[in-house]
């Protein structure tokens, strides 16, 4: 069960609410309302960081759609105890958003979309036009999408499909995944001009610990992007 559900009053539930602030204020004249979150490596947190931020947005009166876009390993479904039959590759092979593939949660605002049954070619769908389609008409109804997606070293889906979205947040776990996979992840989302909204610090350890969750700290990009830089690229000379 998502902490920011069963706990909303918790502290680790606040950190959620801290990211929601930082990515309602990212960019004040245009709101954010494509959303993709990605981070270097396998199991880095994406997932867990996606639905709890989709359900405090929505229950900050946001209508929310999470689409889960990783059609390698989707585990959406399984965050919100949803089946799994029909989603994203559904939606692919229709012309309108087919009616079940809008799975309600017990968040009033909050919509899922899980994966559906796997497709053979994810990256190419990640690159068609048909994707931008089924977003900008899900945008007639739904304030912001969440998309999640696998781990940029892993595969390019995120890569390739960040460009036509408003922003990106990327997430790491310090101690964890490697400065050269973040390194690598950066200098691919920089080759495509993908908007690098801010950096999830995830799963950082406290004391106690009391509902299984770890805090997560979030750097804007632009503000830290020199420490960012200075700790991802080698100096010359060193
Ligand atoms: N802040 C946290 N505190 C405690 N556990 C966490 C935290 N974030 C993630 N986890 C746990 O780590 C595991 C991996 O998390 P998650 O599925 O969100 O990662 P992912 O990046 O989506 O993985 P994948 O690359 O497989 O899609 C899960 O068991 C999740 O419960
Ligand atoms: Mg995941």
């Amino acid at each position: 069960m998502l902490v920011t559900i069963k706990e909303p009053r918790s502290l680790i539930a606040e950190t959620y609410r801290t990211l929601r602030t930082n990515v309602s204020y990212a960019s004040i004249d245009k709101p954010i309302r494509t959303l993709l979150i990605t981070s270097p490596e396998p199991g880095d947190g994406k997932t867990t960081t996606i639905c709890n931020l989709g359900v405090v947005l929505a229950q900050n009166g946001k209508k929310v759609v999470i689409a889960d876009c990783d059609l390698r390993r989707p585990r959406v479904h399984t965050y919100f105890g949803l089946p799994n039959r029909q989603g994203m590759s559904t939606l692919f092979a229709h012309n309108d958003i087919v009616p079940g593939v809008l799975k309600s949660t017990p968040v009033e605002g909050l919509t899922v979309i899980t994966s559906g049954s796997l497709p053979p070619n994810p990256s190419e769908l990640m690159g068609s036009q048909k994707i931008k389609t089924i977003f900008s008409t899900l945008l007639e109804t739904a304030d912001i999408i969440l998309i999640d997606t696998p781990p940029t070293l892993t595969v390019t889906d995120a890569a390739t499909l960040a460009p036509s979205l408003d922003g990106m947040i990327l997430v790491v776990r310090p101690g964890i995944t490697r400065t050269n996979a973040l390194k690598q992840t950066l200098e691919q989302l920089r080759q495509v001009n993908a908007r690098v909204l801010g950096i999830v610090l995830n799963d950082v350890p406290t004391k106690g610990n009391p509902y299984g969750y770890h805090y997560n700290y979030y750097h804007n990009y632009s503000a830290y992007k020199d420490y960012y830089e200075e700790k991802v690229v080698e100096k010359k000379g060193k």
